[in-house]
């Protein structure tokens, strides 16, 4: 699974059309990286190239397991922070799928009580630590973990907590990982929100009595990123009779 759909241009129009996009998205691309909106550039770090699949060491076999590393815009992240319910504090936030460390380093900027990231390809994990060493930007959150592991076996943290997921995996995988949250609420019960970006397996969430959404919309356009602006905020409870 991507951060935006793959289709396969059909018609001449389509691969047309679909020419015509990646050279736009390319260009702007290639303009900002040299601005100070480039988030790599004004902090120091690398986060903005895409790694395939093959590169991340995931199982190509397993279609739910499917993905590719693309790190989502300031703009949207910052966008979906201020979904959460102030103060900022009461939380902790977590990115699930955190690749090079992108929305970690964002969430270290705010006041959270802890934000970790949990990433399954070692490459990217060691990319991220290395960009948390070198960090130019804000940090204002009391603590920051960096962890290597599969999502589905890693336990969140104690307290109330925002789950950061885009598209890091879907299918079966997803519903493992649905079914982890819903055992985390009930066995300790506490907050928890889901933040879906660019949701395109929203229906498994949506059929789940524990799931409940409490805001969905899109951030503003934003020139230097091109992915799915859209994200749907859970609130994941115990399931109602
Ligand atoms: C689309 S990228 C999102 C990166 C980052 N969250 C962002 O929005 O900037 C998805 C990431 O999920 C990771 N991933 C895939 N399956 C995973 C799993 N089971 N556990 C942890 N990370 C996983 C991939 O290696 C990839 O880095």
């Amino acid at each position: 699974m991507t951060g935006s759909p793959i289709r396969a241009p059909g018609t001449a129009t389509d691969r047309l059309r679909s020419l015509l996009a990646d050279l736009v998205v390319h260009t702007s691309r290639s303009v900002f990286r040299r601005t100070p909106w480039n988030f790599d550039r004004a902090n120091g770090v690398e986060t903005e190239a895409a790694v395939g699949e093959v590169a991340l060491g995931i199982d190509v076999e397993n279609p739910d397991g499917r993905c590719k590393y693309e790190a989502s815009s300031l703009k949207h992240v910052r966008f979906a922070f201020g979904r959460i319910p102030e103060p900022l504090a009461n939380w902790s936030f977590v990115d699930i799928g955190s690749g090079k460390g992108r929305i970690v380093l964002i969430a270290l900027g705010f006041p959270f009580r802890r934000v970790a990231g949990v990433e399954y390809a070692a490459e990217l994990h060691a990319i991220a630590a290395a960009n948390l060493d070198r960090y130019r930007g804000p940090r204002r959150a009391a603590a920051v973990d960096l962890v290597h592991g599969d999502a589905l076996c890693v336990q969140l943290p104690p307290g109330d907590t925002v789950v950061f997921f885009y598209n890091s995996f879907g299918g079966a995988m997803l519903e493992g990982y649905l079914d982890h949250l819903e055992g985390t609420v009930q066995g300790a019960p506490r907050r928890l929100l889901f933040i879906y970006s660019n949701p395109t397996e929203r229906f498994r969430l949506d059929r789940r009595a524990a799931f409940r959404p409490v805001f969905e919309g899109a951030s503003g356009y934003d020139l230097t990123w091109w992915g799915n602006r859209r994200l749907v905020v859970y609130e994941v409870g115990a399931a109602q009779p």
